[in-house]
């Protein structure tokens, strides 16, 4: 491997900022303090800051109480290996359409170092506590496709793996994972696993994650008989024991994996990646000198090497980004020492490393979980009451909802339901309901009146809902409440599809329904916005981007 030289300027920035996003990422709750940051990483403060604040202005973590969280759009990295891959592209469908015959979790796994690092997942819990995500991981030693990733492992990766398994008796480094109830498998007893797993082409997990989990997994050969992934059927004792699941799923498993082989022939020709300018020069300019120029290029460097499915050559990353071939080369050449990137005849990739940013614990995150942050700073900005609600039924139903600190305001908890038809958040989800769907629903609920000028006729909701469609908004008027006055425009899934609405509720004596227009509705559109473009990455993410 070429040396970088870490010690030049511009490369540590990169490396440190991954180092703390890996900390971050591994933290409980995928929270930190600045100070606890500085203390595992032993740089300084100042340092820590820096990086912190080119992290929160790049939106990869956000700035809660004095913490530092993840936040959704950093799931980029980790999605930019998912692609680049294709693995879950390619083989996805095969592996969900396993899950389907046999009713059972399915999952494909790829290995990680000394480690091995699930791409899809396909859950059918019933029994187990534990539960792996897309990027979680695994040590090779406590699951099956890690005896089978093992069958192939050189001296040297049995010495790092040697070096980490007493480093780390108890699997402190993967946080997914329960803490091992024996001691670890010694080295003899996993070499024979792995050797039996490379001779029969098999390998079984009898309850090394926790009690009850059983699991079968079998290569996934790419064209040229390489092992590219392990294909696992999960399971439990108080269905099957190991040896019976293998029994039952066996000639499914090695169907699958036959039609996952075929999948994998050559990969698709990438597109070539649009041109981009040099995004980070920008924000260089508008954040000052905290901001860290050369780590907001390495991570562009490594979110656009997902843009080119089997790898991307120097140029073509240059161009991407943006940037000189000369930094891209230096940003590429840091990722590679570090392990996130590798490259063979000039192509450079995303390792599953990447994952290791957060993925899995973003990938888990639930729409009010999304909404939540984004509420919050509305409700700074406009100082009244926000939410986002979900149609449900006759009903809206609260997902998530952030008081405003007045001493006169609405309460009302997640979960509280109130009628459609009479609420700004109803009056977007009912506008954005299918034709046929709607007149049902219309001529289907009763239009209770709950004021004076509760719309109660479904012809005349019938032309509001036009309106709002066309608007993009809706504002309801002391209709659900004498004084109270609310604005709602639609929050979008993945595909453009209305999925939930977000409001601001007003007092009518204090916000006129010009000022709710003029003031609060462009501010409630930059949060829906932002909610929008973060259940875009969290949904479906480990799906390449619709053409
Ligand atoms: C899983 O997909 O959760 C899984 C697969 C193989 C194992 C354990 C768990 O050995």
């Amino acid at each position: 491997m070429p040396p970088t030289g870490s010690a030049d300027a511009s490369v540590g920035p990169l490396e440190r900022g991954l180092a703390v996003l890996r900390l971050v990422a591994h933290a409980p709750g995928g929270r930190l303090r600045a100070s606890e940051l500085a203390r595992a990483t032993g740089l300084a403060r100042s340092t820590v800051d820096r990086i912190a604040a080119t992290l929160v202005r790049l939106a990869y973590l956000r700035e809660e109480e004095r913490a530092l969280v993840l936040a959704p759009p950093l799931m980029a990295l980790g999605a930019a290996y998912l692609r680049s891959s294709g693995i879950p592209a390619a083989l996805g469908p095969l592996a969900a359409e396993l899950a389907e015959e046999l009713d059972e979790s399915v999952s494909l796994a790829v290995p990680d170092g000394d480690a091995v690092r699930f791409v899809v997942q396909n859950t059918r819990r019933r029994t187990l506590s534990v539960s792996f995500r897309v990027g979680d991981a695994l040590p090779a030693e406590r699951c099956a496709p890690g005896a089978i990733f093992a069958a192939d492992w050189s001296a040297g990766q049995w010495a790092a793996w040697r070096r980490r398994s007493l480093a780390d008796p108890r699997d402190e480094g993967f946080p997914a994972v329960p803490r091992p109830s024996a001691p670890h498998l010694p080295e003899d007893g996993f070499r024979a696993l792995a050797a039996a797993a490379g001779e029969r082409g098999w390998a079984v997990d009898d309850q090394l994650v926790e009690p009850g989990l059983v699991a079968v997994a079998v290569p996934v050969l790419d064209p040229g008989g390489r092992v590219v992934c392990a294909l696992s059927i999960v399971s439990h004792t108080s269905r099957h024991g190991a040896d019976r699941l293998r029994e039952l799923a066996w000639d499914r498993l090695q169907r699958t994996a036959g039609r996952m082989t075929a999948a994998l022939k050559a990969p698709a020709a990438g597109r070539p990646a649009p041109a981009a300018a040099d995004a980070t020069a920008d924000a260089k300019r508008a954040a000052g000198p905290q901001y860290l120029q050369s780590l907001a290029r390495g991570l562009a460097v490594l979110t656009a090497l997902g843009e080119g499915p089997g790898g991307m050559t120097l140029s073509e990353v240059a161009h991407a980004t943006g940037l000189a071939r000369a930094t891209a080369r230096r940003s590429l050449l840091t990722l590679q020492e570090l392990g996130y990137a590798t490259s063979d005849e000039r192509l450079f990739r995303p390792l599953p490393r990447v994952l290791d940013l957060g993925y899995a614990p973003l990938s888990g995150l639930a729409l009010g979980e999304i909404a939540a942050p984004h509420l919050a700073e509305l409700v700074r900005r406009v100082n009244d009451s926000a939410s986002v609600a979900v149609l449900d039924g006759d009903d809206i139903r609260y997902v998530v909802r952030v008081a405003a600190s007045r001493t006169v305001r609405v309460a009302l908890a997640p979960g509280t339901r109130l009628p459609a038809h009479a609420t700004s958040l109803g009056r977007v989800l009912l506008a954005a309901l299918p034709a046929a769907e709607r007149e049902r629903w219309l001529s289907g609920a009763g239009l209770r009146p709950l004021t004076g000028l509760t719309l109660t006729d479904p012809a005349g909701l019938a032309v509001v809902l036009d309106r709002v469609a066309d608007d993009g908004f809706a504002l309801v008027d002391q209709e659900l409440e004498e004084g109270l006055r609310s604005v709602a425009v639609p929050v979008r899934g993945r595909g453009g599809q209305v999925v939930a609405a977000a409001n601001v509720s007003l007092h009518a004596g204090r916000t006129s329904a010009e000022e709710a227009r003029t003031r609060v509705l462009p501010a409630l559109r930059e949060t829906a916005a932002r909610i929008s473009a973060d259940l875009a990455v969290v949904g479906d993410s480990q799906l390449p981007a619709p053409d």
